[in-house]
């Protein structure tokens, strides 16, 4: 990895807030400006060279993301504006024909909004039930505690695979082994595991996946709906127009492409579907095993030197994902992160987006440091330094 590759990777700045987005390389960056520069054109409709390569390069992503995520086919690879975008689709033109009033869904408080809002929506239209799955001391799921909540009205179960607060990585070749054999689909949201470690739909036999491209090293408004062919063909358009239909006449008839084109209505983010092949083809040079254990690294030594001070309360120690939540004792979290914004250190405050994580930990707003390939162990001791003399918090600003 080399840190020359970024340009927003400067001396003065450090970035610990990957859980929210992530810098992008110049390789990245030059495939936008190219398709800008020197090839603009759109996608599926043209006939005419540059048309082509647009066509090619497009396509040849969806082909990248499905050996990415080892999915069965490309017809698999949906394009969407990201992983907010592709949990919609699945909840409102999927689950909508698949369940029926008083079917059980199950998430956890740990969810981020967009694994949370779209079921309580659906809860209301639809009269389906929501319901929360236990989770242990250290704020994980385990196995138990699903078959605990598991009964014959139980139809989906909707988890990230790592989730943005706590920052723990779930079990889920297991608890999709038990879902299966139970008959109950899996949806995962991938927004934060994706880009940190190996993804295998097959592997971990996912019904549905979403994650977005930039919080992996790609471009903004630009993510990923996966979902097994039989779903996605049983699954509704989410936008109707140019480019997702074969034929419709005044009579009314219409027929629609097949999938995934079905779902990709209108012009698409064609420079970030681009951007998101770049960015993918960056993250295999190095390795997602690679990236995985960097972070666990980066993670396992800010605990080690955290240790030394003796103000902060660290909320999820017994993680395993490059995500650490912690507060400085009897100070609010925005206050610390503008405390550490002095010196240019950027983390993340509040609540996530993950508002019922309060229940949980007790305590409504955190700090939150994500790591990503790019960062380091000098990164980190600066950042120790800096909360080790936070006693000043609000001389520096007030
Ligand atoms: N979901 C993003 C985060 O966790 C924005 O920060």
């Amino acid at each position: 990895m080399n840190r020359e590759d970024f340009s927003m990777i400067k001396n003065d700045l450090i970035y610990f807030d990957n859980g929210a987005t992530t810098f992008k390389p110049k390789r990245v960056v030059n495939k936008i400006v190219d398709y800008y520069s020197e090839f603009t054109a759109n996608a599926h409709r043209g006939d005419y060279d540059i048309s082509h390569k647009v066509d090619t390069e497009y396509e040849s992503t969806r082909e990248v993301v499905k050996k990415f995520i080892n999915a069965e086919s490309k017809d698999e690879i949906v394009f969407t504006s990201g992983t907010t975008e592709s949990l919609n689709m699945i909840v409102f033109k999927f689950m909508t024909n698949y369940l029926s009033k008083g079917d059980e869904v199950l998430i956890t408080k740990t969810e981020h909004a967009s694994n949370v809002l779209p079921w309580f929506e659906l809860e209301k239209k639809m009269g389906i039930v929501v319901k929360f799955i236990p989770l242990n001391k250290d704020k994980k799921v385990e196995l138990e505690a699903i078959k605990s909540m598991v009964n014959k009205k139980t139809k989906v179960v909707s988890l990230a695979y790592v989730t943005n607060v706590i920052g723990d990585i779930r079990p889920i070749p297991l608890i999709s082994k038990y879902l299966h054999d139970n008959n109950i689909l899996l949806v995962v949201d991938g927004a934060q595991s994706v880009p940190h470690m190996k993804t295998d739909v097959i592997r971990d036999n996912i019904d549905f996946l979403a994650f977005s491209a930039h919080k992996m090293l790609g471009p903004t408004g630009v993510g990923v709906l996966y979902g097994k062919k039989k779903y996605l063909d049983l699954m509704e358009p989410f936008k109707y127009g140019g480019g997702m239909n074969s034929t419709f006449e005044s009579n009314k008839e219409v027929e629609y492409k097949d999938v995934p084109l079905r779902f990709e209505a209108g012009t698409q983010n064609i420079a970030g579907v681009l951007g998101l092949k770049e960015a993918i083809l960056y993250l295999e040079d190095i390795g997602m095993d690679n990236i995985m254990m960097h972070e666990q690294n980066l993670r396992k030594y800010f605990l080690e030197k955290a240790k030394d001070i003796s103000n902060i309360t660290i909320y999820n120690e017994n993680s395993e994902a490059g995500i650490i939540t912690f507060n400085i004792n009897k100070i609010f979290s925005e206050d610390a992160s503008k405390y550490l914004n002095h010196y240019h250190i950027c983390i993340r405050a509040g609540n996530h987006c993950s508002k019922m994580v309060k229940e949980e930990i007790e305590v409504k707003n955190t700090c939150r440091i994500s790591f990503y390939l790019y960062n380091t162990k000098e990164e980190i001791d600066k950042l120790i330094e800096v909360l080790k003399n936070s006693k000043n918090i609000y001389d520096i600003i007030l």
